[in-house]
């Protein structure tokens, strides 16, 4: 990238340069030319004017003060002289490449200025370009002859050259100045990019603590460097609850094992008196056991992407699990107590019997005899609650804060109903991932109440889903 970028700024600084500094040179080189022609003329007029006495002199035979004359004008200025009368012949001269005296020399610019018209041309003088002036000698109003002057470019040559040389410098300047700016900039945009390389190669070995700087510019860099470190938080946080998950599963696991460790080495034994309790005591283990693997497969599943929740019929669902636990509440001296609307929630089938499953527990086993155990069902606008009341003892506010925590209990002495602290979090679990919401709250006159709220099925989608419902009552387990 920083190659290209580098490339792209210097063609186009070059780019500029020639179409700036091209045009440049060519017009100081044009004017170093009108210079030089400016000054031929001067020299032309000037001779023109010291020309008419000697000329007349020189139609008399005597063309040396003409001669002495050009001899000067070549010495001082290095330019060329021709001096020639009023038909054309050439009376003196200066300078390389000059005709030889007496001879005709009829060139376009020195017939005009014998015809009185002042002339400037072009003429190349030896190998070098150069300008040549021609202007009439007067003696009144009368043409007598006429001067040419000529210069070889070659004499403002070295000044053009050096105009040039300067220009390239200052292009070099420029280029070199624009060159040291662009990789700057460019290192500017490629060390970003650089870092979140070396940041996404660290997060792909594992380094789950990997953030990268967050540019400010551009954009897009500062988008894509919040998105990796927000991606990577997601990861070490998904990563760590794991962790946490597994080492809380396996701590949970040990206790039970423990116990049917000891079970299994009283058998062993062989004191005979023991037996039947032992092995009775080994299967309860087994069973806890079972429920706690359950309860941790639950957990550990349910946060792979749930599968399609559709429109569950709330009451013939509450009354199915009244039904399976009034057993247990009879034992306890507990009634229960349902008054549910015929509402209709958007749950995954199965869910909102193990959710009822775990409520129902805890209140059974909290609720004192004689007293009620009540569900609510109600809907409000586009949400669903269902309510599950007890008149135990109920929980602090710190308890309540914690009590969604796996593997939290309030009494964890208490374990003579078996629970294992992870009702409460398989049940906010499943409510969440259906899109929904649990809270703990105090009930009025003591004891604790756990209100579900489930999202109401879409009206649109409602009906047809609704047709369903009756295979899904029945997979409730
Ligand atoms: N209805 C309730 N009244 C009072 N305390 C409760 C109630 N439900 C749950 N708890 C407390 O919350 C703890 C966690 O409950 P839960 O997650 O279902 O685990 P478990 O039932 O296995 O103990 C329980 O141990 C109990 O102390
Ligand atoms: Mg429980």
């Amino acid at each position: 990238v920083r190659r290209k970028l580098l490339l792209s700024y210097l063609s186009v600084t070059l780019f500029v340069l020639l179409a700036l500094e091209l045009p440049l040179g060519l017009s100081f080189a044009n004017a170093e030319r009108r210079r030089l022609t400016g000054q031929v003329q001067t020299e032309a007029f000037a001779v023109a004017l010291r020309s008419d006495g000697s000329l007349a002199a020189a139609r008399t035979g005597d063309a040396s003060t003409l001669a002495r004359l050009a001899e000067t004008v070549r010495q001082q200025t290095a330019m060329s002289v021709m001096v020639v009368d009023a038909r054309g012949r050439v009376v003196a001269t200066a300078g390389p490449g000059e005709p030889p005296r007496g001879s005709m020399h009829p060139t376009p610019e020195v017939d005009a200025a014998l015809r009185g018209r002042e002339t400037t041309v072009d003429r190349a003088i030896g190998d070098h370009d150069g300008v040549a002036v021609a202007v009439p000698v007067l003696a009144g109003s009368r043409v007598v002859g006429a001067v040419r002057v000529s210069a070889s470019l070659a004499l403002v040559g070295e000044r053009t050259q050096r105009n040039w040389l300067l220009l390239l410098a200052l292009g070099g300047v420029v280029a070199l100045v624009v060159l040291l700016v662009s990789v700057l900039l460019a290192r500017s945009f490629t060390r970003p990019l650089a870092e979140l390389d070396a940041g996404a190669a660290a997060l792909g070995n594992g380094n789950l603590a990997t953030r990268v700087s967050v540019p400010d510019d551009p954009p897009e860099l500062n988008g894509l460097a919040r998105s990796f470190n927000a991606t990577a938080e997601r990861l070490e946080a998904l990563v760590r609850s794991q962790q946490e998950f597994v080492a809380d599963a396996s701590h949970q696991l040990r206790t039970p094992l423990a116990a049917l460790s000891l079970r299994l080495e009283n058998l062993e034994a062989g004191d005979r008196e023991f037996q039947v309790e032992d092995i009775e005591g080994a299967r309860a283990e087994v069973a806890r056991l079972t429920r706690l693997v359950d309860g941790l497969l639950l957990l550990a599943r349910t946060s792979d992407r749930a599968p399609t929740a559709i429109a569950v019929e709330v009451r013939p669902v509450v009354q199915g699990r009244l039904d399976a636990w009034t057993a247990v509440a009879t034992e306890r001296g507990v009634c229960l107590d349902a008054r549910v609307d015929p509402v209709v929630a958007r749950i995954v089938p199965g869910r909102l019997e193990q959710i009822l499953d775990n409520l129902l527990s805890n209140a059974l086993d909290v609720a004192p005899a004689g007293s009620a155990v009540r569900v609510r069902g109600r809907r409000d606008g586009a949400r669903v609650f269902v309510e599950v009341r007890d008149a135990g003892p109920g929980m602090t506010p710190e308890q309540r804060r914690r009590a969604f925590d796996r593997f939290w209990r309030a009494d964890p002495v208490r374990k003579d109903r078996g629970g294992f602290g992870l009702g409460l979090a398989i049940v906010r679990r499943l409510v969440t991932d259906s899109g929904g919401e649990v809270e703990l709250t105090e009930a009025p006159g003591g004891g604790l109440s756990v209100r579900v709220r489930l999202p109401a099925p879409d009206p649109v989608a409602g009906p047809s889903e609704t047709a369903a419902q009756p295979a899904a009552a029945s997979g409730s387990g």
